[in-house]
């Protein structure tokens, strides 16, 4: 049986990617490491938790002891590295916390791999999710290919590309086997409601103001979050030792044309008129540093891989607010904290 070691498994891609792995690989024994912080949630893997194939660890990526026991203890032929602290507003006010995190927490993983598969690479791979926001900002025009440079803008995004540095430097010096993905904005079931589509959903069903930053011009390229897992599987599986893959859906929008088709779809479904909730729009002082547009080119990923989106736009975000309609109790939980108290009914 093949050890993958999957770090933040509890939270919003992560748990998609533990789901799809545990139903789809029966062989695998798939061990979800994730310290839960206030994005990591059990809750959102109850359907799996008593698989024979699934083993929950609550730890620390920056923990060297315990990543070095975790080594010694299974023989991992693979790890999914999804840990990290994910929101860009947070980097701007706890920007060491980011470090800590995505920085040494990835070369802490790294070590301890290098350390443990020295004598026989065989098999091993050490996969990277990572993020197209280490590429920078787009004008109007182009689009993020593997080739970009890095010119990273946020304390979220410099910490991220330098995990992806590390990650390639070990490659490049220990010949460890990595492969390095960046992927656009994921939406869908799951996302904790501080990112822009979960937070405004709960916000239009509660007639809560819509924080738009700035003038809401900026371009996001929108992924949904189960095709995010697919690829994420295609590439572990298929991908080349050494190479990067951009994932992505290629399907822009403004924030403000994105925010007006979560209003349409809400208000339908809540019975209310068409537009009526767009009063609640509150143009609001932009984030620091804001990045203008991202646009993933992910044809590298299609053309060799075979990889496509499988949803349209419409209908993904159908289904997200589907999702968060059916699913209140969640965001009533993880909007209180009450969520982490699962963990200690379940575990402790
Ligand atoms: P998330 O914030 O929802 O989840 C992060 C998970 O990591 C949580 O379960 C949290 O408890 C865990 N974690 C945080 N610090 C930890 C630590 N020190 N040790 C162990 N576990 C820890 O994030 P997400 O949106 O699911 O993103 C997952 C990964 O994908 C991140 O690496 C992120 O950079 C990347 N990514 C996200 C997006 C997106 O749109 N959300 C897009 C591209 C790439
Ligand atoms: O591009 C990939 C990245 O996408 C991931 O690496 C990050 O982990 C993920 O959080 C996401 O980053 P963004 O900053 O693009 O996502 P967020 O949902 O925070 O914001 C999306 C856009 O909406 C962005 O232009 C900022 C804007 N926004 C966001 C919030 C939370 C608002 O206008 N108002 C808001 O209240």
């Amino acid at each position: 049986m093949k050890h993958i070691l999957i770090t933040g498994g509890a939270g919003f891609i992560g748990s998609h990617v533990v789901r799809l792995f545990v139903n789809n690989y029966p062989d695998y024994h798939i061990l979800n490491l994730d310290a839960l912080t206030y994005a990591g949630n059990l809750e959102n893997l109850k359907d799996i938790e008593g698989q024979p194939n699934y083993t929950f660890i609550k730890g620390d990526i920056c923990d060297e002891d315990l990543i070095k026991e975790l080594f010694s203890t299974y023989t991992i032929n693979g790890v999914i590295h999804l840990a990290a602290e994910s929101h860009v507003d947070r980097s701007i006010t706890d920007p060491l916390l980011f470090v800590k995190t995505n920085v040494y927490g990835t070369l802490n993983l790294l070590e301890a791999a290098k350390n443990s598969w020295k004598d026989n690479l065989e098999g091993k791979l050490f996969y990277h999710i990572s993020t197209d926001e280490v590429y920078g900002s787009l004008g109007d025009d182009g689009f993020f290919t593997e080739s970009t440079s890095y010119n990273p803008k946020s304390p979220y995004s410099a910490s991220k590309a330098s995990s992806d540095h590390f990650v390639r430097a070990y490659h490049n010096t220990y010949g460890l086997p990595v492969i390095i993905s960046n992927c656009s904005n994921n939406y869908g079931s799951h996302q904790f409601p501080e990112k822009l589509i979960p937070l405004f959903i709960n916000n239009i069903c509660n007639n809560k103001s819509l924080p738009v930053y700035g003038k809401g011009e900026n371009v996001r390229d929108w992924l949904f979050v189960n095709d995010h897992a697919r690829a994420i599987d295609v590439i572990f599986h298929k991908g080349t030792v050494g190479d990067t893959y951009n994932i992505g859906g290629f399907n822009e929008w403004k924030n403000i044309d994105l925010i007006k088709v979560l209003i349409k779809t809400v208000d339908k479904l809540l019975g209310r008129k068409e537009g009526a909730s767009e009063k609640l729009i509150t143009y609001v002082t932009d984030r620091a540093g804001h990045d203008y547009r991202y646009a993933i080119d992910s044809s590298k990923l299609k053309n060799e891989l075979g990889w496509e989106p499988s949803l349209q736009f419409e209908e993904g975000i159908e289904k997200t607010v589907q999702w968060y309609f059916e699913n209140k109790d969640w965001v009533n939980n993880v909007t209180s904290g009450e969520y982490q108290k699962y963990y200690q009914q379940m575990y402790e």
